[in-house]
């Protein structure tokens, strides 16, 4: 029974010592000494040929199970140990891939280009189209037709830009404002009008931190043969509550505009303060916000450009494009919209 002895012993062995090989080299040993031509396993085989015949079976039976034994924990345990190689490989061998990003800044629309979108999409949905014109304009459209006389102060080279000066009849100038729409458009369609018209416009204002030469203003215009200074508040109340919010008042005061009668310039109630609070840094305390002059089409303006004013009646409104998005963002200087500093540009994405 010796050789029986002997493999029962491996078989005792063989779990520990092939479990404690912690690479395949160290397995490797283990298996020559289990299980190799020099260990015991070895001498029982070889010497199978000297045994009693009886014994034969038993002794080879036993053989078989010692190596389907070994075989089995040997390969379990080097499963085990390629598991473990191969993760820390990965660990040790691993790459990073991730790169710092390539930061490449994104452009937007100017504020004022947002502003006047925005101001457009709301006048849209009322209804209104969008016209333009020249800013290089005849003095007629800008003052005469807009009974503006030549007399008028507004008319002097010390406050428009003159491309032409003298001849007030074909004087060319940088318009001052974009109401010679107004009646460009009126002399060329018929009534009902109902347009906005946004674009530039030019003054020989100083640069300080509320001029600029080069402005924007938004017209308006909605002329039809029952048009009245109702509809003007209702427009207008309406526009300023989308603009502002939808808890904004609005109030009308007393103005004077050569080509308005009546006219009137709008507030709103400040969106920024409960009304009036004395450090509100958006109406510093005042309550209210100018924003626009407005009022109902002087009939000059009608028989100017061939409407009768005896048919048709209308209103007509000014913004600065400026000045809206100044208030509505609390910019306090208007120079940060040509200064291309990306650090205020940035804030309006
Ligand atoms: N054009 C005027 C300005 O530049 C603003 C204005 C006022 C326009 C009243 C209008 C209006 O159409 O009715 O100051």
């Amino acid at each position: 029974m010796e050789p029986i002895r002997i493999l029962d012993d491996i078989l005792a062995r063989a779990a520990d010592e092939i479990g404690a090989a912690d690479d395949v080299a160290s397995l490797d040993e283990a298996i020559t000494k289990l299980v190799g031509r020099d260990s015991p396993v070895g001498d029982v085989r070889r010497g199978m040929g000297a045994l009693d015949p009886g014994l034969r079976p038993v002794v080879g039976a036993k053989l078989n199970e010692v190596s389907t034994e070994v075989d089995r924990l040997v390969g379990e345990r080097r499963r085990r140990l390629e598991l473990e190689e191969t993760n820390r490989r990965l660990e040790t061998e691993a790459i990073d891939v991730t790169l710092p990003e390539v930061y490449r800044r994104i452009g937007s629309l100017h504020l004022i280009q947002q502003t006047i979108d925005e101001i457009s999409a709301i006048f849209s949905g009322l209804g209104f189209g969008i016209a333009d014109g020249p800013e290089a304009e005849l003095g007629w459209y800008n003052f005469d037709a807009l009974n503006t006389p030549p007399t008028h102060p507004a008319r002097l080279e010390s406050d428009t830009m003159y491309l032409d000066y003298g001849d007030p009849l074909d004087e060319m100038l940088l318009r001052t404002q974009t109401s010679p729409v107004q009646a460009r458009w009126m002399e060329s369609h018929e009534p009902p009008v109902h347009i906005i018209v946004p674009g530039k416009c030019y003054r020989t204002d100083a640069i300080d931190g509320s001029h600029l030469p080069v402005f924007h203003q938004v017209e308006g215009l909605a002329v039809d043969t029952d048009i009245t200074f109702a509809d003007l508040k209702g427009t207008l109340a309406h526009f300023a509550r989308e603009f502002f919010g939808p808890d904004t008042a609005a109030r009308f005061r007393p103005a004077f505009f050569p080509f308005t009668e009546p006219s009137a310039e709008l507030d709103v109630s400040c969106f920024n303060c409960d009304g009036g609070e004395p450090d509100c840094r958006v109406c510093r305390g005042a309550g209210w916000l100018e924003m626009l002059g407005c009022g109902m089409v002087d009939p000059d303006v009608f028989r100017a450009v061939g409407y009768d004013p005896d048919e048709v009646t209308g209103w007509a409104f000014g913004m600065g494009v400026e000045r809206m998005a100044m208030v509505r963002h609390g910019i306090d200087d208007i120079r940060n919209f040509i200064l291309n500093d990306t650090r205020f540009l940035v804030q309006f994405p």
